[in-house]
């Protein structure tokens, strides 16, 4: 796991913004698994203002959303489609046919799973996977006790989550109680990973994520497990870290490695020459 500390959550958006427009920019890196909630919110609005700077480009994206709400419609304005469609696509040159979603009112729940797990699989699989977290550890919907191989289907959620979600309706009664979502199995498969934390509400989350045990109880962790995992944190949600020295340094050594390589190399090779010279 690559942790990487910000001062600020601009300082993440910017990252998580590099590191997206890096990967978009890659040809086989085109089938991207996305977060809605209020953390990705910054991030889908630097590659909105990427596309209009021409530094991104959506014509060959497809798109995986990670969840959806059962029961809502996909015009509810709290409906996870509806997030995505005003916060993301419809300000990029996407193509409505290559953005994949979770059905919240699906004919038939098994059906509707199986048919995006296909999805998935026929377009190459997820090659970006980007996550953001919630309080409990959760990834996507996949709430505590989750099974870590599950698979895309139905998931009832804690009452805390449907606490957490309460602040986005105007009555109880209307907050969801149940999602569709990926699984920690199908989350699990993508090439790689870019998780996102903001804000001290989830310093224990994080922590339990990336210096706990493997552990249903907190899905996230299912993360250590996976080889290309990079976790985008600012210094409030790293508040909990034991071993946050370590990651900031590692930070700081891992962008001088290559030229660290490449003096070492030079060095050798002015060796050579002195060694050959008569
Ligand atoms: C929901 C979503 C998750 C998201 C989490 C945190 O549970 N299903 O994908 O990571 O909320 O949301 P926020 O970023 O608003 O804290």
């Amino acid at each position: 796991m690559n942790v990487v500390i910000h001062a600020s959550e601009e300082a993440v958006t910017q990252c998580a913004y590099g590191f997206v427009r890096d990967r978009m920019n890659r040809r086989h890196y085109r089938v991207l698994g996305l977060p809605t909630g209020s953390t990705p919110l910054r991030l889908y609005r630097a590659l909105v203002e990427g596309y209009r700077r021409g530094e991104v480009d959506f014509a060959e994206v497809q798109t995986f959303n990670l969840d959806e709400y059962l029961g809502l419609p996909p015009d509810h304005p709290q409906s996870y489609r509806h997030f995505m469609q005003t916060n993301l696509f419809s300000h990029v040159n996407i193509r409505p046919s290559h953005v994949h979603f979770l059905s919240g009112l699906p004919h038939d729940i098994e059906d509707e799973c199986e048919a995006y797990e296909r999805a998935i699989k026929e377009r190459g699989g997820l090659k970006l996977q980007i996550l953001g977290i919630g309080r409990d550890g959760h990834i996507g919907f996949n709430e505590p006790t989750s099974s870590l191989a599950s698979r895309t289907r139905e998931k009832t959620l804690t009452r805390q989550t449907i606490e957490d979600n309460r602040r986005f309706f105007e009555k109880d009664e209307e907050v969801p109680r149940w999602a569709l979502t990926m699984g920690v199995g199908t989350i699990m498969e993508a090439r790689e990973i870019l998780l996102l934390a903001t804000g001290r509400a989830k310093a224990d989350a994080v922590a339990a994520m990336i210096e706990g045990p493997v552990t249903a109880m907190c899905t996230a962790s299912a993360l250590q497990m996976h080889p290309r995992v990079t976790v985008m944190i600012d210094d409030a949600a790293a508040a909990k870290l034991n071993h946050d020295d370590y990651y900031r340094w590692m930070s700081e050594n891992d962008c001088q490695m290559a030229g660290y390589l490449e003096a070492c190399k030079q060095r050798q090779a002015a060796r050579g020459q002195t060694a050959k010279a008569p």
